[in-house]
């Protein structure tokens, strides 16, 4: 058989045909197709490379035969990919790569040729074709246009990702995803939103942890909505600051003349949420004397009201939420340790809003909507400046300021003077300062907003001494207004 050869036009012609949008299975055929035909090649596979191992993500064969990716030399292919070069193999029978192998089909390889894929930030993978009939298939000449071709797949291959991942979110949000509660698209919302979709089938209880204003509640409101439990009720218990009898007979009901005030029997809210779910904001405030009783309900799904006998049964899945650290409450005596037990088997965690700065501007548009204001945006200038401060109020305390400036605002977006005091004096100054004491400044500002404003903390993390902290602080001090 004569050896083939890619003219630079058949190149263009096939360049073109995969640079039109189309989902990856049409562009892998394409590819096969155009290698098979021209080159005459008795097999072509297309390799990708993912997790450290190799997949065969497409294959043609002459003979209608199929091979799988033992039958071809695994080495080379992972050779290729690594150098980023392509490998032009002439007399394969001689070559040990081949011949030391015991597939039969190895041993038999006149002549392979190999490709890679490289894209634009790592190498996708290979094309690789081979040929047991013919000792003189691939030639040198081939490499150049072949290279060209495989770019061209490359592209296409990134494309048609795009394009496949573009139809899966699309899927995804008109399934239903569109009604999520929380708002953000950085990494760690992102995996906060992957546990919430895998612990909400459950019915084991959660506890959700995280700074103050990070969400929690919406977490838990997110994990009932997401579970079979949805069309029962969402109930919300706050634990702080009641006295234990109130609690006790807001959990789990009373009955008449069981104290004074109880004039008729009462059902507790583990009665009134049968079904759905109940959410326990505050737990680590729960009085001690009940965090027992709390215990047998959740082992035994069983609980009396206040001043009954009965014993009743309920099926309501608890969510709790702190923001306290509960080892600590534990060691302090407040906190039974068989109750944290008992609730830290799917432990879920809010990340602070600092961790996440990405997500500012989804966020101030979505609080702008939620105003319902005519205020449509916000000037380049205030966001950035929103986007540098620490946030230790997290999601409430940017929703606030939002608030705040959408009221106070006389423009139709909002301004950098519409923005707190407070932000403004402790996030980072215009950008078109470049020069090293308003960076020395931004970065001692937002240590120290890191520390909670204190300096002998921040200083230990600067590296300087607190002299000279206090020093910087005065050197920036506002002049105070008369
Ligand atoms: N990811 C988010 N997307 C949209 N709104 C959010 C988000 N996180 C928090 N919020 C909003 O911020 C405010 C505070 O949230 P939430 O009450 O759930 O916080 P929390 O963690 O329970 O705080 P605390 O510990 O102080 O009770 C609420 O108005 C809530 O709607
Ligand atoms: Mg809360």
């Amino acid at each position: 058989m004569s050896a083939g050869l890619l003219t630079a036009e058949q190149v263009l012609q096939a360049g073109q045909k995969l640079l039109e949008l189309r989902p990856l299975s049409e562009v892998f055929e394409t590819i096969l197709d155009i290698t098979v035909q021209t080159m005459h090649a008795e097999t072509a596979m297309i390799i990708v490379h993912t997790d450290e191992a190799l997949q065969l993500a497409a294959s043609r064969q002459k003979s209608g035969e199929s091979r799988g990716l033992d039958e071809v030399s695994q080495s080379l292919v992972k050779e290729s990919i690594t150098s980023n070069k392509p490998i032009l193999t002439e007399s394969a029978v001689e070559d040990p790569r081949f011949s030391g192998k015991s597939s039969i089909i190895l041993q038999h390889i006149q002549s392979a040729m190999i490709v890679p894929l490289s894209g634009r930030n790592a190498v996708e993978g290979a094309l690789y074709l081979d040929s047991r009939s013919d000792r003189d298939l691939f030639r040198k000449e081939n490499l150049s246009p072949l290279s060209t071709l495989a770019a061209f797949a490359t592209l296409a291959i990134e494309n048609a990702r795009r394009y496949d991942r573009a139809r899966s979110e699309i899927a995804a949000l008109k399934s239903g995803d569109s009604k999520r509660l929380l708002i953000g698209d950085s990494q760690a919302m992102r995996e906060l939103y992957s546990l919430i979709s895998r612990l909400a089938p459950s019915d084991l209880p959660v506890i959700i942890t995280g700074e103050s204003g990070t969400g929690k509640e919406l977490v838990a409101r997110e994990i009932h909505r997401q579970s079979n439990r949805a069309p029962k009720s969402f109930l919300a218990l706050y634990c702080g600051n009641v006295s234990p009898e109130l609690f006790e007979s807001e959990l789990f009901g009373h009955k008449r003349g069981s104290f004074t005030g109880a004039t008729a029997d009462k059902q507790g809210l583990v009665e009134a949420a049968e079904g759905g779910t109940l959410f326990l904001d505050e737990i680590a405030d729960i009085p001690l004397s009940l965090q027992a009783k709390l215990l047998r309900y959740l082992q035994e799904s069983e609980y009396r009201r206040v001043g009954d006998t009965e014993t009743r049964k309920a099926n309501v899945r608890i969510l709790a939420a702190t923001n306290k650290d509960l080892q600590t409450e534990i060691q302090a005596g407040r906190f039974r340790e068989d109750l944290f037990y008992r609730l830290f088997i799917l432990p879920i965690h809010t990340p602070p809003l600092r961790d996440r700065l990405s997500d500012v501007p989804l966020l101030v548009n979505h609080f702008l909507r939620k105003v319902g204001t005519k205020i449509t945006g916000i000037s380049p200038d205030a966001l950035r400046r929103l986007q540098t401060y620490s946030w230790p109020g997290n999601v409430r305390e940017l929703e606030n300021t939002i608030v705040r400036a959408a009221v106070i605002t006389t423009s139709n977006r909002i301004e950098l003077e519409d923005i707190s005091h407070q932000v403004l004096s402790r996030s980072a100054t215009s950008n078109e300062d470049w020069s090293w004491k308003a960076a020395e400044k931004m970065h001692i500002m937002q240590v120290l907003t890191l520390c909670g404003g204190n300096r002998s903390k921040a200083a230990l993390m600067l590296g300087i001494s607190r002299r000279y902290l206090h020093y910087k602080l005065k050197e920036w001090e506002e002049p105070v207004a008369r």
